[in-house]
Parts: structure tokens; sequence; C-alpha cells
């Protein structure tokens, strides 16, 4: 049955070129995941913040590897783009910033993000987020970003709102985590915010 709409973003938008490396400021990337990256990745996984709201424990280095491989996965795959944000100049991990829940035919993606306990404190969050959100509404040809949190995760709601996304509204006992169904707080910003 034809569809009646054109896709917002044409199958092989993303994979046709290589993931680009995003600054920062002068300090910081945004770069594609490494498998190098996976010891970093499981020490970042032992801080109690980042398994709380990932809902996740990586125990080996080889659970690591196979995580960083399904991020660089995603990029060619079209089902997700990934970045770590690493200090310019050591290459130190830093965090993560991540576009998941592709949907390239509304042009859409859901925003996620966490930062090592020891980067956290200073905006490098909402930083990142910023420079991800221009990418994607400008040359990525996406034309919706959601962000979504518990509403238990002040933190994660600050980032939201400093990198100027709009609330939306509360979706109820959306989340299962480990304490139970949490209520999620969902922002978006759009193109036309940019
Ligand atoms: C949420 C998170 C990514 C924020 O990153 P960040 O770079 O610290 O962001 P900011 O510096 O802008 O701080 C955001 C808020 O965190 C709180 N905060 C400040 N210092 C903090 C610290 N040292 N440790 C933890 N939180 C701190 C403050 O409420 C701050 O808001 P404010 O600037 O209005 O006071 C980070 O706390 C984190 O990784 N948390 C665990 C994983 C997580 O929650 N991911 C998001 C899931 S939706």
């Amino acid at each position: 049955m034809p569809s009646l709409v054109a896709p917002a973003m044409s199958v092989g938008h993303l994979a046709e070129s290589d993931q680009p490396t995003l600054p920062v400021g002068d300090d910081v990337l945004l770069r594609p995941w490494l498998l190098t990256d996976a010891a970093a990745v499981r020490e970042a996984f032992q801080d109690p913040a980042i398994q709380r709201w990932h809902v996740r424990r990586a125990d080996s280095l080889d659970e690591a590897r196979e995580w960083i491989e399904g991020w660089r996965s995603g990029w060619r795959e079209e089902t997700g783009a990934h970045w770590a944000v690493v200090d310019a100049e050591s290459d130190t991990l830093l965090g993560r910033v991540a576009l998941k829940s592709l949907v390239l035919t509304d042009g859409k993606a859901e925003l996620a993000y966490w930062m090592v306990p020891s980067a956290r404190g200073g905006g490098l969050c909402p930083r990142a987020v910023m420079v991800l959100t221009r990418w994607a509404l400008g040359k990525g040809g996406f034309h919706r970003i959601e962000l979504e949190h518990s509403t238990a995760n002040r933190p994660s709601c600050r980032v939201a709102i400093k990198a100027g996304f709009e609330e939306e509204g509360i979706r109820r006992r959306a989340w299962l985590h480990a304490d139970g169904w949490h209520d999620v707080h969902l922002h978006a910003r759009i193109r036309q915010d940019s």
C-alpha cells in the first residue's frame, strides 16, 4: 500500500557517510566509540547512579566490548548513533551521549547520556547534548530529538532544561526500574527550535 507521505529521512542518510567527530569547545570531543574504551566503560558502570538510571551492570571487559560493538554497528545499521565524550588532549573517557530509537521516516530519535562521576557538576553534559543536538537537527537530518528521564532524576532534568529541551509532559509509570515503576518526564527539541 503506497504511503502518502515522503519519509523525513531517507534510508542511508547516516550510513552513507562516516560517523563524524564533533568538538565541544576546545577541550572535549564527541568521537565514535573504540573497542579500547572497554575498560573505561566497565569502570563507569561500577557507579551506582549510572547503574540505577541505565538499569545495567558491566561485569566483565567482554561485556563492555560487546556493548561497544553494538554502539559502533548502530551507525552502519542506522539503528543508533553513539558517541564517547572524551578529553580532547588525553582522550580520557568523560561520558557518553547517544541517539537511540531512531525512526528515520519521522526524522525522530531519543537522546541518552551519562557522565563519569569525576566529570559531573561542571555543565559538561548539557554542552555535549547541545553540540550533538545541533548536529542532529542540522547535518544529521533529524526533525525531532526527544529526551526522557525519570521524574526522580533531577540532575537529568536540569541537563534537559539547560540544553533547551522543552517540557512536553509526564508519561505515567512508563519505565520499570529495579525499585519499581517510574513516571517519565518528556522533553524535546525540534528543528524549528534551533
Ligand atoms: C545526569 C548527568 C548526565 C548530568 O551530567 P553533568 O555533566 O553533571 O551535568 P551538569 O553539570 O549540568 O549538572 C546537572 C545537575 O546535576 C547536579 N549536580 C551538580 N554537581 C553534581 C555532582 N558533582 N554530581 C552529581 N550531580 C551533580 C545539579 O543538580 C546540576 O544542576 P544545576 O547545574 O542546575 O545545579 C550525570 O549526573 C550522570 O551521569 N548521572 C548518572 C546517569 C544518568 O542519570 N543519566 C541520565 C539518565 S536519563
